[in-house]
């Protein structure tokens, strides 16, 4: 097992205005079991992961290369590449309601608005085509409904928030302007978009050197 924050899932709740509906923790993963299934057979990815979250609470998890860290997240999000990725067995439950049992849909719109999810490699996760304001403003107009104007200025708010100098001129620039670590600011922003109960960080620092890393952490904090 590694003995640092490298090689870690970090799943950080946020401090919530909506208290989780009932008593239980925000998030209760239970028994969690994956698999996949391939042309080579099959492979048990995760055998019984149990794992809660209270609501402001942080919790790291550690673990080798491997040992699905980053699938167990996936599985929490509801984005597991299925096929090949099956969850076989377990409870995935987020303020009361096991999210394995919901449609589509309702998970849908259940991710962005109430758990989000920042990855370890923003340069590939955020689309090359696309300005920052665009992309931030986009979680705006999707979810809100908002005009084009009031989205761009949301963007703006968010980049301030994560510390992003000069937001109002940076907001129409692309990703491959922006430095790594701000870059990883960017993925941090969309993460807080939307106000969400959970934010799950795979390894958001990895990919920087250690200061960025530092400042990444304490923003996150
Ligand atoms: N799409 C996939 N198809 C087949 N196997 C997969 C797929 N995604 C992950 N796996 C397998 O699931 C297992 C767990 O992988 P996972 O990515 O969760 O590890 P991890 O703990 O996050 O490791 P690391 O610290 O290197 O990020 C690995 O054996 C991996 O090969
Ligand atoms: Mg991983």
């Amino acid at each position: 097992m590694p003995t640092g924050g490298t090689g870690a899932t970090e799943a950080a709740a946020a401090p919530s205005a909506q208290p989780p509906a009932g008593d239980g923790p925000l998030l209760d993963v239970r028994d969690l079991h994956v698999e996949f299934r391939t042309r080579e057979g099959t492979a048990k990815a995760v055998n019984g992961v149990n794992y809660s979250v209270d609501a402001g609470e942080t919790l790291a998890v550690l673990g080798e290369s491997g040992s699905g860290k980053s699938v167990t997240a996936q599985a929490i999000m509801g984005i597991l590449d299925s096929p090949p990725g099956f969850v076989t067995q377990g409870e995935v439950v987020f303020q009361g309601r096991d999210l394995l049992k919901l449609s589509a849909e309702e998970r849908r719109r259940v991710r962005g608005a109430k758990m989000a999810m920042i990855f370890q490699d923003a340069l590939s996760s955020l689309n090359p085509v696309l300005s920052v304001g665009e992309q931030l403003g986009e979680m705006f107009r999707v979810h809100h409904k908002a005009s084009r104007k009031d989205a761009r200025a949301k963007a703006i708010e968010l980049m301030e928030r994560v510390r992003i100098p000069a937001a109002r001129e940076r907001v129409k620039q692309y990703p491959h302007q922006f430095s790594g670590g701000m870059r990883q600011r960017v993925m941090i922003a969309m993460a807080l978009a939307l106000e969400p109960d959970l934010i799950i960080a795979d390894e958001p620092t990895t990919a920087l050197d250690v200061t960025v890393q530092a400042q990444v952490m304490e923003l996150l904090a």
